[in-house]
């Protein structure tokens, strides 16, 4: 069967018809339209999707893991259950004849949405007239969790791409080549990694984008050596040191574990901090009937504790209020079974496609990171 972008040769099943379907027919549709696809898909899923999309992945993973993972699937489609990123990653990182689908288009990165290209040329201009020649002085690095071209402005400036578990390493790279880094757009993830390298917090100045200069003097910006852009993920500025205080009165024996987007309070006191993948694999490999305060998304932290519960451990999710990731939430089985279903029937919806020379330039900061660490 030949596939076609939104083809009328085999028409397109609008949304709509599958928006009322409940999750277990979704589920029987996904389940039917994956037989007829066979090996022609991978589904890969970030630990932050619901369970009820969770279930269908062949793969899961954090950020860099998903990343590798697109980077050696042999499949035609690869069907990425995670946000807008991750999916361009999977494009960027993939072969030229695979597909990249993200089942809904609105599944996007709040923090990702905090840095654009144009605010971040703006403030490289800024940094060029403080500093000089700021190609030999700053080394650019984006957090994952940025869009295809602020990829693209790394890779073109001897800049790198990080993720949530291999920051420290990168930062090591960076400063090892270049006296100072700009580091966008997560402030916390950051600001952690540079606090846990022993750079005292005044050299660790924030970068505020809607501000001239970013808002700092030219002695505050010399003095620098990481520039933190002022950007951050709503869901995890939800956790907060307090919370952490309650649990240790409550269970004195009870372990603290949270991501690096968390405030630099909150990592402090965490007795653990890393990656989805890493809290997943740290947590599962703890001893029996141990209890654990976990500081990320609430999807991950609820199928750890359902997971877990048969050996006696007790998992809570660090802050009092719920809240998931809305963007994560985007993806619904709904969306999957109508992705996948099209795809059976030789129709690709929603495609993710990096241009060509965006995606080159990215792919460079990229894969300077896969190679090197
Ligand atoms: P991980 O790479 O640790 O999975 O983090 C991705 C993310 O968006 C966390 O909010
Ligand atoms: Fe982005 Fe935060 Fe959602 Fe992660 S949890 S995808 S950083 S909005």
């Amino acid at each position: 069967m030949s596939y076609t972008s939104n083809s009328t040769a085999n028409p397109v099943q609008e949304f709509k018809s599958f928006a009322s379907l409940s999750d277990e027919q979704a589920g029987a549709r996904i389940i039917e339209a994956r037989a007829r696809l066979g090996q022609r898909v991978v589904l890969l899923a970030h630990h932050y999707q619901r369970e009820s999309v969770y279930r269908y992945a062949d793969l899961t993973g954090d950020s860099l893991k998903l990343a590798r993972l697109a980077a050696r699937t042999d499949a035609e489609f690869i069907l990425f259950c995670g946000v807008h990123f991750m999916a361009e990653v999977a494009d960027i990182l993939s072969r030229p004849e695979q597909t990249v689908i993200l089942p809904d288009l609105a599944a996007g990165c709040s923090m990702a949405d905090m840095a654009d290209l144009e605010k971040v040329e703006r403030c490289w201009g800024e940094l060029t007239n403080a500093l000089g020649t700021i190609e030999a002085r700053i080394t650019p690095v984006t957090y994952i969790n940025s869009a295809a071209d602020l990829k693209a402005f790394c890779g073109e400036r001897g800049g790198i791409v990080c993720t949530s578990t291999n920051a420290p390493a990168i930062i090591d790279w960076a400063l090892s080549r270049r006296e100072k880094v700009l580091f966008f757009p997560d402030q916390h993830l950051g600001r952690w990694t540079g606090y846990k390298k022993g750079i005292p917090l005044d050299q660790m100045a924030v970068w505020d984008p809607n501000l001239e200069n970013g808002g700092l003097t030219a002695k505050e910006i010399e003095h620098a050596r990481i520039l933190l852009w002022k950007g951050h993920c709503s869901v995890h500025q939800m956790f907060q040191v307090e919370h952490i205080r309650q649990w240790r009165v409550q269970y004195p024996d009870g372990f603290v574990i949270s991501h690096p987007e968390c405030n630099l309070d909150v990592c402090r006191e965490s007795d653990h901090v890393g990656s989805t993948e890493f809290i997943l694999e740290t947590v599962t490999a703890a001893p029996p009937d141990t209890r654990w305060l976990v500081g990320t998304e609430l999807n991950l932290v609820s199928r750890l504790a359902e997971q877990l519960k048969a050996q006696g451990k007790i998992i809570k999710f660090m802050a009092p209020t719920m809240c998931m990731c809305s963007t994560m939430q985007r993806i619904d089985p709904q969306h999957l079974a109508w992705a996948l279903e099209n795809l059976a029937n030789g129709n690709i919806v929603n495609p993710i496609r990096v241009p060509a020379r965006e995606a080159e330039q990215a792919r460079t900061a990229l894969t300077r990171m896969l190679e090197t660490f």
